[in-house]
């Protein structure tokens, strides 16, 4: 039997790596976006953002011709044999809820379309229940009906390592309700399943919630590490080496315990606002009212560097010049979606700082996003004559700078670490005043 062609629709950080990827794993896969820009980015082997190695493997995989790039639901409708629906699910202006207009639209436009038996793969983090709501759609509005499966596949790619993410995922999670869609998966990922990786599969609802779970789990640890940080810093304890020792305890494990900023990025801020909209809805609430507090903690931690900049300042913005040093939401991504760096760069030019920011990879989307702050070419050139420096997302290349050059270009050698990531001896031997979030 000829392997199934399959499509992607959405061309996102996850379409684009979900399309690269199967293609790579030998698939003819023809991927889908209404953007005709980002079509014909895709189309000449460029990635519209920072990936790391997924350059690399888009131009080899179209140069087999396994892999094209389209703006047509025909032409998908007539390949596919499986759909992965892999459009966004932003948060709602003003509401904690899943804006759905993006699954809900090529759900519009694909349906109609659908003629002749296939499988829908639902990738999309959606509230749970969505796909129900699907399954419903697809007979009432695809002419071929009941000779439609429909899965849901959820993904966990994490960005910067969405290629090996997704080739070499830690589990594989499927929900079905046939054995034809669990046999169509195993088909997919059939390569993937050969190295060993496990498979989950379960029910559709079970499969919704693994994601928005997963994520709810790390958002929690991470604010879990950043409250003891709090307490941290009112008993003068030390958060890195408290992190380190519950660490070793292998029931806890050191992994999503750094303390620092906190996480931002389009995924976990989101997704547990949207989990709790939908607990809401289904009246549960109660059972998801702890992470309202793990986003409390989470955003307390910009409102903390902002009172920990002002402190070394003099308890002043005005006229201090104030280098922030990343902002991308995290390293190796040129994501600023709630972007902790850029929320504390921009709330320190409220306060009237003179701020210059520097990025290596996300200036582009900072300067589209926040018009209003200043941008610098390099490290060095933020931190000429600057009275502090930020250093809010851990690149390589700032955990790696000498504090020696750093401090011919400052006015004065204050710094403070966002991230816990520089060492704090290297930077006091060089007459620096290091500050850190949760360390004494
Ligand atoms: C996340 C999930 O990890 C991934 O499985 C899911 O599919 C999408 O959401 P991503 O958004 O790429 O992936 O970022 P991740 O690496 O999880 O980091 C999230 C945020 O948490 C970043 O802002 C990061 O700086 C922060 N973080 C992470 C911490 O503050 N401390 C940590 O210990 C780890």
């Amino acid at each position: 039997m000829a392997a199934p062609r399959l499509t992607v629709l959405g061309t996102g950080y996850l379409g684009a790596t979900h399309a690269v990827c199967m293609a790579e794993l030998g698939f003819e896969v023809l991927g889908l976006d209404v953007d005709a820009d980002k079509v014909a980015k895709l189309s000449d082997g460029a990635v519209p953002f920072y990936e790391p190695g997924l350059d690399r493997l888009l131009r080899a995989n179209l140069d087999t011709g396994r892999l094209r790039f389209t703006t047509s639901y025909d032409d998908v409708a007539a390949f596919g044999d499986v759909h992965f629906l892999c459009v966004g699910t932003p948060q709602k202006h003003g509401e904690y809820a899943a804006d759905m207009r993006y699954v809900n639209g090529s759900l519009d436009a694909l349906l109609p379309r659908l003629t002749r038996p296939c499988t829908i793969a639902g990738k999309s983090t959606v509230p749970v229940g969505t796909a129900e709501g699907v399954a419903e759609r697809i007979k009432a509005e695809a002419p071929a009906g009941d000779a439609i499966e429909l899965v849901w596949n959820p993904e966990f790619l994490r960005e910067g390592f969405a290629v090996e993410d997704t080739l070499r995922p830690d589990r594989l999670v499927i929900g079905v309700t046939s054995p034809a869609g669990e046999a169509t998966m195993r088909e997919v990922y059939a390569k993937i399943l050969a190295n060993g990786t496990p498979m989950v599969v379960g029910d559709m609802a079970t499969a919704q919630l693994v994601k928005v779970a997963a994520n709810a789990f790390l958002a929690t640890k991470i604010s879990f590490i950043n409250a003891m940080a709090e307490v941290c810093e009112v008993t003068h304890a030390d958060v890195t080496k408290l992190s380190e020792a519950l660490s070793y305890d292998t029931r806890i494990g050191g992994r999503f315990l750094n303390a620092g900023l906190g996480f931002g990025g389009g995924c976990l801020p989101k997704d547990i606002r949207a989990f709790m909209a939908r607990a809401g809805e289904l009246g549960v609430d109660q059972a998801l009212s702890f992470l309202t507090e793990v986003d409390a903690i989470n955003l307390r931690r910009r409102a903390r560097m902002v009172d920990l900049t002002r402190e070394l300042l003099d308890d002043t913005f005005l006229r201090r010049k104030v280098a922030v040093l990343g902002a991308a939401f995290k390293p190796d991504s040129d994501d600023i979606r709630d972007s902790p760096a850029l929320d504390v760069a921009s709330r320190l030019q409220k306060h009237g700082a003179d701020v210059r920011v520097y990025d290596p990879a996300a200036m582009d989307n900072a300067r589209r996003m926040y018009p209003d702050l200043s941008y610098s070419e390099s490290a060095l050139d933020a931190a000429a004559g600057a009275d502090v420096v930020l250093h809010l997302t851990e690149w390589a290349e700032f955990c790696e700078m000498d504090p020696g050059t750093l401090a011919a270009v400052v006015a004065q050698r204050n710094i403070v670490d966002g991230r816990n990531a520089l060492d704090p001896e290297r930077w006091r031997t060089a007459g620096w005043t290091y500050r850190a979030l949760g360390r004494p």
